[in-house]
């Protein structure tokens, strides 16, 4: 009797949406990790051992320390993600593992949350559900000024990173009725910037003029820790800043103590260093620093389609074509 052909063998860091995955398990022999938190370093480096691909996202660092033992047979990784800072690109090159990522099915999604750190930061709304919850409701209005927020017409939107989520981000606030929007970056972005009338500036530009700066860069050695105490000095007493980018582009202490100071008047971040973000960080005991689990991109519509292209990726290099969505 013949021997069956082996399948491809595939590990995932996290369960996905069941569609994508029986896709995949028609074709492949997928291993997921089943803990309800993420899986340990170890246990994802157990797990990666002798795979042909492996799924990952921006909690796994794709280092040598994870592709030495993985071994050489390893041909593909698809990241749930479209960020890549968590990868050495390099190295992947040089070990020729094909890298996939999730682009453009995400930027609508990652927008919109972008958009409701904005709000929620401008009008407060974390410490107006406490209010309510807290039974206070009723008796604050001795205060003229209770809870009083920060309109978003009228004002000027600084944008660091116009890619594909920072100019998605600046369209829709543009229907806001702002008075102007600035944009920072390695280099002008004219075609995305000047159908919407968006400024090149510098980066203490931005800072000294925007009421709300609103990080959607990606993450390289130019900006790790760009944020920092020099930067909040320069920024207005007013600004709100709001952070849906990765969390090492923010000083998180220099961001408590600018919060605390009332240098700057607001945050509203979806990542942090680390993540989860632990209870006992002092940035959680501010009123005025909203902070979401990292779920920009997480609406059902978008996890399908991210799952749907971790997948494709995943079988393109496994059959021998190019990978849909390409890292390099
Ligand atoms: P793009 O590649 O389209 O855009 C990245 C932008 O970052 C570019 O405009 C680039 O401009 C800019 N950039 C890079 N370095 C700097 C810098 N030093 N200062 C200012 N701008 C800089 O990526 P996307 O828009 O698709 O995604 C952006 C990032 O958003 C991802 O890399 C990821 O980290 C994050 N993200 C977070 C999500 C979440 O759930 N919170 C969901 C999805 C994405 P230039 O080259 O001109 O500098
Ligand atoms: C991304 O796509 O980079 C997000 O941070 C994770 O989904």
């Amino acid at each position: 009797m013949s021997e069956l052909p082996k399948l491809p063998k595939v590990y995932a860091a996290m369960s996905m949406p069941l569609e994508g995955m029986n896709r995949l398990r028609k074709l492949c022999q997928v291993t997921v990790y089943e803990g309800n938190q993420d899986p340990t370093r170890q246990e994802f480096l157990d797990g990666a051992r002798g795979m042909d691909a492996l799924i990952v996202d921006p909690q796994v660092t794709v280092d040598k320390e994870l592709l030495d033992p993985a071994g050489p047979q390893l041909k593909v990784i698809a990241t749930y993600s479209v960020g890549l800072d968590h990868i050495d690109i390099d190295l992947c090159k040089e070990r020729g593992v094909k890298v996939g990522h999730t682009p453009n099915v995400l930027t609508t999604a990652t927008a919109e949350a972008g958009v409701a750190l904005v709000l929620a930061t401008a009008r407060r709304i974390e410490e107006c559900i406490r209010a309510v919850k807290g039974g206070v409701w009723g008796t604050a209005w001795d205060n003229a000024m209770w809870l009083a927020g920060k309109e978003i017409a009228g004002s000027v939107i600084g944008i660091v990173g116009l890619g594909r989520i920072g100019l998605a981000i600046a369209k829709r606030l543009a229907g806001f009725e702002v008075s102007k929007i600035l944009y920072t970056g390695r280099n002008p972005r004219p075609e995305s910037s000047d159908p919407i009338g968006a400024q090149f500036v510098t980066f203490d530009q931005l800072l000294e003029q925007s009421d709300f700066v609103i990080v959607a860069c990606s993450v390289n050695d130019s900006n790790k820790g760009l944020f920092d105490e020099a930067a909040f000095k320069k920024m207005k007493r007013t600004a709100i800043l709001v952070n849906i980018s990765r969390g090492v582009v923010v000083d998180q202490d220099a961001l408590y103590n600018a919060l605390k100071s009332g240098e700057i008047g607001a945050a509203g971040l979806d990542v942090t260093t680390p993540e989860p973000l632990p209870t006992s960080s002092p940035l959680l005991t501010l009123p005025n620093c909203l902070v979401t689990p990292h779920i920009a991109s997480c609406t059902v519509t978008t996890l399908n389609a991210m799952c749907e292209l971790v997948v494709d990726n995943i079988l393109a290099v496994l059959e021998g074509r190019f990978l849909k969505t390409p890292a390099f």
